[in-house]
């Protein structure tokens, strides 16, 4: 076996990986929230529909997402592997001994909190991603991607699912952020508070801010809106 094999199987390893991942995919949210947003600028879906286009198409993003996939499958397989060995290690002992914020009902959950993610991941792409990649765009040519969207978030139950899901993000997210950046050796001396209150905030701007989406378009409350669009009609600002 070769020393990467080798350190990629280690424990340490499996705590690398899934740290680096972890960074990555917090990255990604970063960026899908900002496209997500555009959701709520009151432009009929303008904004949205040229943003998801140029997802779509561009060649380098199609590639990126390739590395996306890889990270969440990654992230998930090593995360149940540490969450397995840390289980056998304890001999099946439920958490006898609570060691500070090591202990946060997070860190103790961090295998379901990301199960429910993975949950909600598989739904929402078989909600929007499957559709825009597979066909149905082509069966429904006079649907576009935020018509298709802006449809599910009107389901009281599919709303209700994404702000559950959210909660879930925020904890994860909570003990997560700052785990990464200690296993990777970077929270300590002066930074360990600063990673923690960026941890925090993070933890609860970003999920809350995808929670929101879905709850504002389904009160049909779009706040981003500089102009609204009258069919037939050249842009016209609203107030
Ligand atoms: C308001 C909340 C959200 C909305 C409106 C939204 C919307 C979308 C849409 C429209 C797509 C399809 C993109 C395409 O194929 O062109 C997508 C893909 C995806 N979303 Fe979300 N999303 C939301 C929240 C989340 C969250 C919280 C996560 C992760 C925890 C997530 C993970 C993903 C992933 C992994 C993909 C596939 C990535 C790709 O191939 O581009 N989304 N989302």
């Amino acid at each position: 076996m070769s020393w990467f094999s080798n350190f990629s199987n280690s424990s340490i390893g499996n705590k690398v990986l899934v740290s680096l991942t972890g960074l990555f995919l917090s990255l990604f949210l970063v960026v899908h929230l900002a496209g997500n947003l555009q959701l709520l600028v009151d432009d009929g879906g303008a904004a949205f529909n040229s943003y998801s286009e140029v997802m779509s198409s561009n060649l380098l993003i199609k590639i990126v997402a390739l590395g996306l996939y890889a990270a969440i499958i990654a992230h998930a397989v090593k995360g149940i592997l540490i969450y397995v060995k840390n289980r056998r290690a304890r001999g099946n002992i439920k958490y006898a001994v609570k060691t500070g914020s090591n202990s946060s009902w997070a860190s103790r959950n961090m295998a379901f909190l990301g199960s429910l993610i993975f949950i909600f991941i598989a739904i929402h792409m078989a909600q929007f991603w499957f559709k825009f990649k597979f066909g149905y765009m082509e069966n429904h040519p006079d649907l576009t991607h935020y018509d298709v969207v802006v449809t599910g978030f009107k389901q009281t139950w599919i709303v209700v699912f994404y702000v559950l899901a959210q909660i879930a993000l925020g904890y994860h997210l909570l003990h997560g952020f700052q785990s990464a950046f200690q296993t990777l050796g970077v929270r300590k001396g002066k930074y360990t508070k600063l990673i923690q209150n960026i941890g925090v905030v993070f933890s609860i701007i970003v999920p809350l801010a995808f929670a929101v989406i879905p709850v504002l378009v389904y009160m049909d409350v779009y706040p981003l809106g500089a102009f609204t669009v009258i069919p037939g009609q050249p842009l016209e600002a609203s107030h």
